[in-house]
């Protein structure tokens, strides 16, 4: 069954942990919905672990429309969320409209933008108001790298927890359906999802979220550039993948890769002739 922002806003009052893996491609999406996965967000962090940006602030939306379209086709049942890349929603309420309507379009059901301030609050406002399912980001928000100088920890003492606590809030009366805190101390993310009726999805934010989401490359194993300590991996791709090539690399160096099962094979007729036109022309 399709999850909808109902559904997920459904699982907080019910108390079931909401689920979230990002994904970029067609058969990781495919493989995440069958197992059961609430919601699937592209998110724009495939700038690093797919593309091999330094950060998040080099995506643009041609990246991100290309991947969205790749996980709808292998999706049925997430509910699937594409972030809005950096700078893809601040010249305009207009632009931000224009980009999600893309990403829309691409296969997405809605669409995540990171930060709570007046601006921000206000186009999310009024994209819900045209029918996008928003949803916010706050704590340690990955676009702003550049302005902050590096990636740090949010909430850290009352007063940020206030804050970050008056900034869900908003966002919540502008229409968010769901909430990402990432990065932030596990009493601070506890005490703002009690605090709030939409779910809250933590990633580094300790296990009193109403939801957990991971970049599925820090799952799987195979993005070794940083791992953060928050994330766990559930599997060693990397190793599997070193493994495959490696033996790959032996087979077809020792002439045993392709075998006969692995290669097309002429009729006896064809043979004969071609063997026969081989002994006379000495090709
Ligand atoms: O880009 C991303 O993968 C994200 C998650 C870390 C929440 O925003």
């Amino acid at each position: 069954m399709k999850k909808t922002t109902k559904k997920i806003q459904d699982f907080k009052t019910g108390g079931k942990k909401i689920t979230a893996l990002t994904a970029y491609d067609y058969s990781t999406a495919k493989y995440f919905d069958g197992a059961g996965v609430d919601i699937i967000l592209i998110g724009d962090s495939l700038g690093q672990v797919v593309l091999g940006y330094k950060n998040t602030t080099s995506v643009t939306m041609c990246e991100m429309e290309i991947f969205t379209s790749a996980v709808a086709r292998g999706v049925e049942n997430a509910f699937i969320v594409a972030d809005m890349p950096f700078l893809s929603y601040q010249a305009s309420v207009c632009q931000a409209v224009e980009n999600a309507g893309t990403l829309i379009r691409a296969g997405a059901n809605g669409v995540k933008i990171e930060g709570g301030s007046d601006y921000i609050i206000n186009t999310i406002a009024h994209l819900v108001e045209s029918g996008v399912p928003v949803m916010g980001h706050l704590g340690f928000t990955p676009q702003f790298i550049n302005a902050i100088g590096g990636n740090f920890i949010a909430g850290k003492n009352l007063e940020n927890t206030l804050e970050i606590l008056e900034a869900a809030r908003r966002l919540e009366a502008a229409g968010v359906f769901a909430l990402v805190l990432e990065m932030v101390p596990k009493e601070c993310a506890k005490f703002i999802s009690e605090n709030l009726k939409i779910p809250t999805i933590g990633i580094g934010a300790g296990a009193g979220c109403d939801g957990q989401i991971l970049v599925s490359d820090d799952v799987l194993g195979r993005y070794d550039n940083f791992t953060p300590k928050f994330a766990r991996k559930y599997a060693d791709l990397k190793s599997e993948i070193l493994n495959a090539a490696t033996a790959y690399i032996k087979d077809v160096e020792a002439g045993v890769f392709p075998n006969a099962e692995e290669s097309f094979e002429l009729s006896a007729e064809e043979l004969k002739k071609l063997e026969n036109f081989v002994k006379n022309k000495r090709v």
